[in-house]
């Protein structure tokens, strides 16, 4: 597990971002390789805290690895989902700061037999997980083409869903990965370059059901909320527009929650903001960065800090 590699995105914008206390307690809900997490733990001294959550355990162990010089860190194989109850375990009532990068690491996507990756053959698994029952086989083999349409469309944002749906029922059962991509590969028509690998979308919108990835995002941003300490900060990074859509009316509902028609003189809804948003526009990645990690190009960083009325 040594060779890890997931080059962190966004590093210093992300440490900045968080606006680390030595002694505070930071919570990294996607650990992944310890990349972002190593930052933060360099910060803290002898009384703060790092907690690192992953749901796959091939991550967990990395990061146990790469943080094993640090003496303040605990990891946790868990749903970041699940913080309120992984907080209340540790008898955490609040934290200084949350940093999520979400998605797929580099390593699951290079790991050749998880099936994340359209570049090579593995079984269509797609479980961030492993413990997990459903699969990306279950999926594609198993879901009514209008379910599956739908998928595509939603999640993949995929404008040939009809036709690349279409083939996937009359090969079933697609057993692995290559076959998928030369399905979806016989379905569309030349596509331009800056349309992407063209089993891309597909390979997105399969994964993000997999995983559940955005079911419960928004109501795990507003938890993180609720357990940050005024003036706490949260920063999320996100890598396509689905996530990044949650991420910003997250932060503004509660940045800007009132609910009075614009027409009234005061609020009488009395709903109180909760954050202020740090970041007004994404942050993205400059040019150095994406040349050296082209993975990062889509990546946008937001941040919020936690008001402490
Ligand atoms: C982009 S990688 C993070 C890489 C990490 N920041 C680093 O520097 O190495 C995303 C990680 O989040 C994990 N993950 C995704 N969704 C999760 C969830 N709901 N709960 C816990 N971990 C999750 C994935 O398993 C993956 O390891």
């Amino acid at each position: 597990m040594l060779n890890f590699s997931h080059n962190p995105v966004l590093l210093n914008e992300c440490t900045e971002g968080l606006d680390i206390k030595p002694d505070g307690i930071y919570i990294d809900g996607t650990i992944g390789g310890g990349g972002h997490g190593a930052a933060i733990a360099e910060k803290l001294d002898t009384n703060g805290l790092l907690i690192g959550i992953d749901r796959d355990e091939a991550a967990i162990s990395a990061a146990k690895i790469r943080l094993q010089k640090f003496h303040n860190t605990k990891l946790i194989k868990s749903n970041h989902d699940n913080i309120r109850q992984v907080l209340e375990d540790l008898k955490i009532e609040a934290a200084d700061g949350f940093l999520l990068d979400l998605g797929v690491s580099s390593h699951q996507l290079d790991s050749k037999d998880r099936g994340f990756s359209y570049r090579w053959d593995a079984p269509l698994d797609m479980r961030m997980d492993t413990c997990e029952n459903i699969t990306a086989y279950d999926i594609i083999n198993g879901y009514s083409e209008g379910e599956l349409v739908k998928i595509l469309f939603e999640y993949g944002e995929e404008r040939y869903a009809k036709k690349i749906v279409k083939k996937i029922i009359a090969a079933r059962p697609v057993k692995t990965t290559l076959q998928l991509v030369s399905i979806i590969e016989s379905a569309l028509p030349y596509t331009p370059p800056a349309y992407g690998h063209p089993a891309m979308r597909t390979f997105q919108a399969i994964r993000i059901v997999v995983n559940k990835e955005l079911i419960l995002l928004g109501k795990t941003i507003k938890n993180m909320v609720e357990l940050l300490k005024p003036k706490g900060r949260i920063c999320i990074i996100s890598f396509h527009s689905l996530e990044d859509r949650i991420v910003k009316t997250s932060f503004k509902k509660m940045a800007d929650p009132c609910e009075c028609p614009k027409s009234m003189p005061y609020c009488v809804c009395g709903k109180q903001p909760e954050i202020k948003i740090i970041s007004r526009k994404p942050i993205r990645p400059g040019a150095d960065e994406t040349a050296e990690n082209p993975r990062s190009k889509s990546a946008k960083l937001r941040i919020a800090e936690k008001l402490s009325n």
